[in-house]
């Protein structure tokens, strides 16, 4: 019975279904008539088991508008601490009645929040802004927060110790948020199943470069200043904002398929620091031919000359730590297809993020004429059964082992098998479909596996059991 039909039933019972629904709902709060609003609190996190208290409840974000204001580290020997003040202007839907629900933000201070255009009281612990919105908002309300928020910007770290967020640099702040890391940045529903389309206005020093994601509208200087405005029109996971700010040079170009091209070069970086970018172009074509169409309204890269020692497929916008090595560029690239287009649903499916990106990186070097997709599955299946690869469940690595060896070598590797085992035109169609039938969302192991069989017409549970679901090196598949 579909839900429709189900609220139908319901308002026919009248006055006898909602007496016994007020009976058998005596215990819990807010007893109310079928199709009344029932409100309360939006969760503090969007349920995902790897990361509690990232994302919320209640609300759907359909757009970031973000205007900020950013003065980097003053010239050593000060800190490495820059000034952020920002006012954030979020358009969103309530999915539940709301009578309070929350946004990530830490680190920084909200000064005040709009809903509507009334003021309202808020609090903020932990990570966790709280907003109190009168009129309460009933499911399937719109409404637009406006929150106006700053502070010292310092070099955050993910669960392993890792750089990320909005990391502050000698010469500005390099922004790479995967997984948790937006709210160190502005207000947000922190979890991929909530993608929305984003706008910047960044504001810095005359001198700066202020980069972000999407398409650049074009940038204006008064006093001192240079306002950057971006407009990244296609729904985007919120660890993939960016709005990374330094000395940059842009280099602006169009790939031969067509896709707008802005490279962000740190003007302290050698030619070859970043000759590899030059392939970009021929990638994009070779990934379109096994992919699908680039998804995007433009692509690019950013190389700072400041490390947090490893790239991110910041969406539209791919962040170079340093240097941009072939394979890195390959990767990264390939992400924007898999994990940015089609994103994990929780943050456990991330071998399908990793998996296919490094997979992607086999075959570009094969095409290349550097080892084969084979020999590098070989390389891997030579690891001893007691080496790292074989202690994870691929599917499950833990919040601890998003980042981990399991993830990208044997998610590239389970790949490989599966290419070899249901074939060449079986799987580069499931290439296509799975970006085709997700792209714009999120997806689960479970998502994979089912369109897998679909496409080979093979039963593949006992394949994906030993691949992605038992932790020992696979034997027989
Ligand atoms: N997702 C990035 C990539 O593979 C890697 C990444 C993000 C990472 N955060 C990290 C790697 C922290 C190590 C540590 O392109
Ligand atoms: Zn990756």
């Amino acid at each position: 019975m579909s839900r429709r039909m189900y609220r139908s039933a319901l308002v026919i019972g009248g006055i006898v279904a909602a007496t016994a629904l007020v009976g058998s709902t005596a215990a819990s709060a807010a007893p109310g008539r079928p199709g009344e609003p029932r409100y309360g609190a939006g969760a503090e996190g969007a349920g995902d088991p790897y990361f509690p208290a990232s994302g919320n409840g209640g609300i759907d974000v359909l757009h970031y508008d973000l205007d900020l204001d950013y003065t980097p580290p003053a010239a050593a020997p000060a800190p490495l601490e820059g000034q952020l003040s920002g006012v954030a202007t979020i358009e969103l839907t309530a999915t539940q009645d709301l009578d309070q629900f929350n946004l990530d933000l830490r680190g920084l201070t909200a000064t005040s929040v709009v809903v509507g255009k009334k003021s309202m009281s808020f609090t903020q612990s932990d990570g966790e802004l709280v907003i109190t919105p009168r009129p309460k908002l009933k499911a399937g309300e719109s409404t637009t927060v406006t929150i106006a928020y700053g502070g010292t910007t310092t070099r955050p770290t993910d669960i392993e110790g890792a750089l990320y967020g909005w990391v502050t640099t000698r010469d500005g702040a390099m922004v790479v948020s995967e997984p948790d890391g937006a709210s160190t940045w502005y207000p947000v529903n922190d979890h991929p199943t909530d993608k929305a389309t984003y706008s910047f206005e960044i504001t810095v020093p005359e001198g700066k470069t202020a980069v972000a994601n999407g398409l650049l509208v074009g940038s204006e200087t008064a006093d001192g200043k240079t306002t950057w405005t971006w407009d990244a029109p296609d729904p985007m996971a919120s660890y993939l904002a960016t709005a990374t700010v330094g000395n940059f040079r842009l280099e602006q170009y169009t790939s031969a398929s067509g896709v707008p091209i802005i490279d962000a070069i740190d003007i302290t970086r050698s030619a070859g620091q970043v000759a590899s970018l030059a392939l970009t172009s021929d990638m994009i074509s070779f990934f379109e031919e096994r992919y699908g169409d680039y998804p995007f309204v433009s692509y690019g890269a950013i190389v700072d000359n400041d490390s947090v020692g490893y790239a991110l497929e910041t969406q539209t916008r791919s962040f170079f730590s340093s240097t941009a090595g072939e394979s890195t560029v390959a990767h990264e690239l390939a992400h924007q297809w898999m994990g940015d287009h089609v994103s994990p649903a929780r943050w456990a499916d991330i071998w399908l993020n990793e998996g296919w990106a490094t997979y992607s990186s086999w075959i570009w070097l094969e095409e290349r004429g550097s080892s084969t997709a084979q020999a590098r599955f070989q390389t891997v299946m030579n690891r001893a059964p007691g080496h790292a690869t074989w202690n994870t469940v691929v599917a499950d690595p833990g919040p601890l082992g998003i980042f981990g060896t399991p993830v990208y070598d044997r998610g590239a590797a389970t790949l490989h098998a599966l290419r070899v085992k249901i074939g060449d035109d079986a799987f580069f169609d499931l290439a296509k479909e799975w970006v085709a039938r997700f792209g714009g969302g999120t997806a689960t192991t479970a998502d994979f596996i089912a369109l897998a069989e679909e496409i080979s017409g093979q039963d593949l549970a006992d394949f994906f059991d030993v691949w992605v679901y038992q932790p020992p090196k696979p034997t027989v598949w």
